[in-house]
């Protein structure tokens, strides 16, 4: 196959063979597929887009780079979650130990942050130690043992999605409907979950700005998976502001342990409780969303969750007192108050701007060799609907030198936009899509 055919093909629009596709997965994860041209491709890709079959070709062929785990010697029943991607969207980390202490295995594959939006192996490498680089064999014995595994891509589990992920993030190749959906459900489906849920977020920081465009992706990869015999069950939520208050990576680790204590901002618990009670109830552990949602709340409330999530730490190599203690975790130089430049009602936020903030704060990666510093970031507890007065402290910005601090202290109150009028606060959730096999109804 020459690359360079291939790579004029979709640049003109024309539609890629599975061959095609194949081999250029397989190629590029062997490495004998340079940067340059997978970036080209990339661009084509997003630019022309890819039909449903090129799009379940892509999915197939980089689930199957790596091993597709098969986990029912350790576990008869694993579930899964996955978002698309969002703002202070530090969900698995109280979802997953809440979903796991009730009994019901996770096994995970999550990513590092991607454009303007983070990633839970970054938060949870503000942990010292704390690896996500796992083998099958301890993938499986970590399942057995303790019920929850949360690993990375590596050259075992969908290795291709590994380094095209990278790849995106770095080439503005991030919000392509084709290429989203081929990256999480070639994770999901290697990974080897029974049950998966999809978090599909919509708006101003989601790489779906639209309900209609959510929407399709999330029908899109709710087929991939319940092709491939997955019970799969997406919701559609919002990211027309940040999930919580906290953005940034050590900062949204502190906020999932207030929240797992019984504490945290209560869009972002509501959120988790609504995720995590899917994920109970696509396994079969209760009967109705209601019940599942009220098991997840007694874990979190009589701290079985917290005790998951330390468990989680320790096995993979973390140190549990910044658990214990978060202020042990890794924290900024400055911290610096935001304030509002105008009165009114909040009416709008550049999500995805503020996401940018914190990557350039250097809470994200700008190149694939950038390194993260965990403690950065900002806290922003006001929310869509509020009302603020010029000159409030509406949050905290932790910047690590003078100035990013005050870049961000000018581009954050820039990207909220305040209204004379009032405004109707947000729903958390759009809609609910169940996949053909019905469960989770
Ligand atoms: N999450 C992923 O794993 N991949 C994407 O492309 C977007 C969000």
């Amino acid at each position: 196959m020459s690359m360079v055919d291939v790579i004029a093909r979709k640049r003109d629009g024309g539609e890629l063979t599975a061959a095609e596709i194949n081999s250029f997965i397989r190629d590029y994860t062997a490495g004998t597929i340079p940067d340059y041209q997978a970036a080209a491709l990339l661009m084509a890709i997003y630019l022309r887009g890819m039909n449903r079959r090129e799009t379940v070709d892509l999915t197939l062929a980089m689930a199957n780079s790596g091993d597709m785990l098969d986990l029912h010697d350790v576990a008869p029943f694993i579930v899964d979650k996955h978002s698309s991607g969002g703002v202070g969207d530090k969900t698995s980390l109280a979802v997953l130990p809440l979903v796991a202490a009730v009994g019901v295995p996770v096994g995970k594959m999550s990513g590092r942050g991607l454009g303007s939006s983070g990633g839970t192996l970054d938060k949870m490498e503000s942990f010292d130690g704390w690896s996500w680089a796992l083998s099958l064999d301890q993938f499986k014995r970590q399942l057995r043992d303790i019920g929850l595994v949360l690993a990375g891509q590596t050259n075992v589990l969908a290795p291709a999605d590994g380094k095209l992920y990278a790849l995106r993030d770095v080439t503005a190749t991030v919000d392509n409907g084709s290429l989203i959906a081929a990256s999480i459900m070639s994770k999901k489906l290697a990974a080897g979950a029974d049950a998966i849920v999809l978090d599909v977020k919509t708006g101003s920081g989601a790489f779906m700005p639209t309900v209609e465009a959510a929407m399709e992706l999330a029908q899109l990869m709710v087929d991939i998976g319940e092709d491939a015999g997955r019970h799969v069950v997406a919701l559609i939520s919002d990211m027309n502001q940040p999930l919580g208050h906290a953005v940034g990576n050590a900062l949204e680790v502190r906020e999932a342990i207030d929240t797992l204590r019984g504490g945290g901002p209560e869009d972002f618990w509501e959120h988790c409780r609504v995720v995590a009670g899917y994920m109970v109830l696509l396994a079969g552990k209760a009967a109705t969303l209601a019940e599942a949602e009220a098991m997840i709340a007694a874990a979190r409330a009589d701290g079985r969750g917290l005790a998951k999530f330390r468990e989680l730490v320790v096995a993979q190599g973390g140190d549990p007192r910044q658990v214990d203690d978060p202020d042990r975790l890794p924290k900024a130089r400055y911290v610096e108050p935001i304030e509002a430049t105008r009165t009114g009602y909040i009416s709008a936020m550049d999500t995805a701007e503020l996401g940018w903030v914190c990557v350039r704060c250097g809470g994200g990666r700008m190149v694939k060799s950038d390194k993260i510093a965990p403690g950065v970031g900002f806290i922003l507890p006001v929310k869509i609907g509020d009302h603020i007065e010029a000159g409030q402290e509406i949050g905290q910005i932790h910047a690590d030198d003078d100035m990013t601090l005050q870049q961000a202290q000018r581009d954050i109150p820039a990207a909220i936009t305040v209204s004379d009028t009032p405004v109707s606060p947000l729903p958390l959730f759009y809609a609910t899509i169940i996949g053909k096999s019905g469960k989770g109804q």
